[in-house]
């Protein structure tokens, strides 16, 4: 399957502008998500991609094919551009059968029937629908239905696959098993793929490589353990999971050892980059889950904070608490739900210096 490059690309809607300048390379066989709140371009970008809508600006390459390009004057139209799209309506024809709609797409191509069947049937098979052929969509639930319209754009042999939100109007619990479902079918067909969500976690766990997005702009493009580790700014940081962003100053110690000090004049200590000098000020981002709790003086030297209960939400698989520390309150989870501190006690935090990021911001 070929890599898809997009240069440049830019799309603006009369004064906004929805697709600032993005530059982004999609590698052979990955599955990279376009992640983002609402409103950002992740749909105006895929569009773009699949040839719906026209750029401003900029260049898409699917390997060494060039379908769009302003400069060039080139625009292939969709059909021709080998790619499938799957929106978050699922968007069958009500009145075809499983089998019709799946094959749809193939007799527009001008395959011939007995093999469009068969490929379509392939592909029913490959989302374990192959029984339920002969139904109409309104006789299926809606995971099946979105199972339906997946059959129906690997039938096309595309070799770019391009998903608008496929599992957003599924409820929670069949989100999370369609995720698998459709690892696992990336796993096996190793099709170029482009997903679009806003969800987070999704993101995570479907992703070879996440791509941030923020008023049309890349904030950073990474496998998913990466971003979420070492988030490339506070946007960032606060968009992937739960994280504490605390303004801090650098700072050198008595030992000319540099370390960021926080709003309580606590020293925290981590790996400051070099690009830092004495005085710079920084944002740093600690997840709540690389904070400990202490009821005791713990026997660690360097990043303990003495700090105040003041709230306490149990969510099952763990605690999540604020905790202020003079006047800053600090998020931490801790996964051991036997232990419950209580509302006003006084602890010990330990921050992790391997977990502490620092960021310019
Ligand atoms: N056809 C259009 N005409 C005018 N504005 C549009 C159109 N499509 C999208 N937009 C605007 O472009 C921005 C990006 O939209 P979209 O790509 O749909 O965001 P997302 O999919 O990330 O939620 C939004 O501000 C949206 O209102
Ligand atoms: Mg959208």
């Amino acid at each position: 399957m070929p890599e898809v490059v997009l240069s440049d690309l830019y799309k603006k809607f009369g004064k906004l502008v929805a697709v600032d300048h993005i530059n982004l390379t999609v590698k052979d066989g990955q599955f990279l998500t376009l992640l983002g709140p609402s409103g950002c371009g992740k749909t105006t970008t895929l569009r773009l991609i699949a040839g719906f809508i026209k750029p401003d600006g900029g260049e898409i390459r699917v390997g060494d094919r060039r379908v769009s390009s302003i400069q060039a004057n080139v625009n292939v139209p969709p059909e021709k551009r080998k790619m499938a799209m799957v929106f978050q309506s699922y968007a069958l024809w009500p009145h075809m059968t499983v089998l019709d709609n799946v094959m749809f797409g193939l007799r527009t191509r001008k395959i011939p029937a007995n093999k469009a069947k068969q490929r379509a049937m392939e592909s029913l098979a490959l989302v374990q629908l192959a029984d339920l052929a002969d139904r109409f969509p309104h006789q299926l639930s809606g995971g099946q239905q979105q199972r339906v319209s997946f059959a129906r754009a690997i039938a096309t042999e595309p070799e770019v696959l391009l998903l608008d939100e496929p599992l957003s109007n599924l409820d929670a619990k069949l989100r999370e098993a369609m995720r698998f479902e459709l690892r696992q079918l990336h796993n096996e067909l190793a099709i170029t793929t482009i997903y679009v969500t806003h969800d987070q976690t999704e993101a995570i766990m479907l992703s070879d490589e996440i791509c941030l997005i923020h008023k049309g702009k890349i904030l950073q493009a990474c496998p998913p353990k990466e971003i979420y580790d070492n988030p490339s700014c506070c946007t960032v940081a606060d968009f992937i999971g739960i994280t504490n962003l605390m303004p801090a100053v650098i700072k050198y110690d008595a030992e000319r050892v540099k370390a960021a000090v926080i709003q309580s004049g606590d020293m925290i200590y981590s790996h400051i980059p070099n690009n830092y000098p004495d005085q710079a000020e920084v944002t740093l981002s600690i997840r709540p889950e690389y904070i400990k709790i202490y009821q005791d003086l713990p026997s660690e030297k360097k990043n303990v904070l003495k700090g105040k209960i003041k709230e306490r939400t149990y969510t099952g698989n763990n605690i999540d608490y604020r905790i202020a520390v003079q006047e800053e309150i600090i998020r931490v989870q801790v996964f051991d739900t036997d232990i419950f501190h209580q509302i006003e006690a006084q602890v010990y935090l330990w921050i992790n210096p391997d977990k502490v990021t620092v960021l310019s911001e």
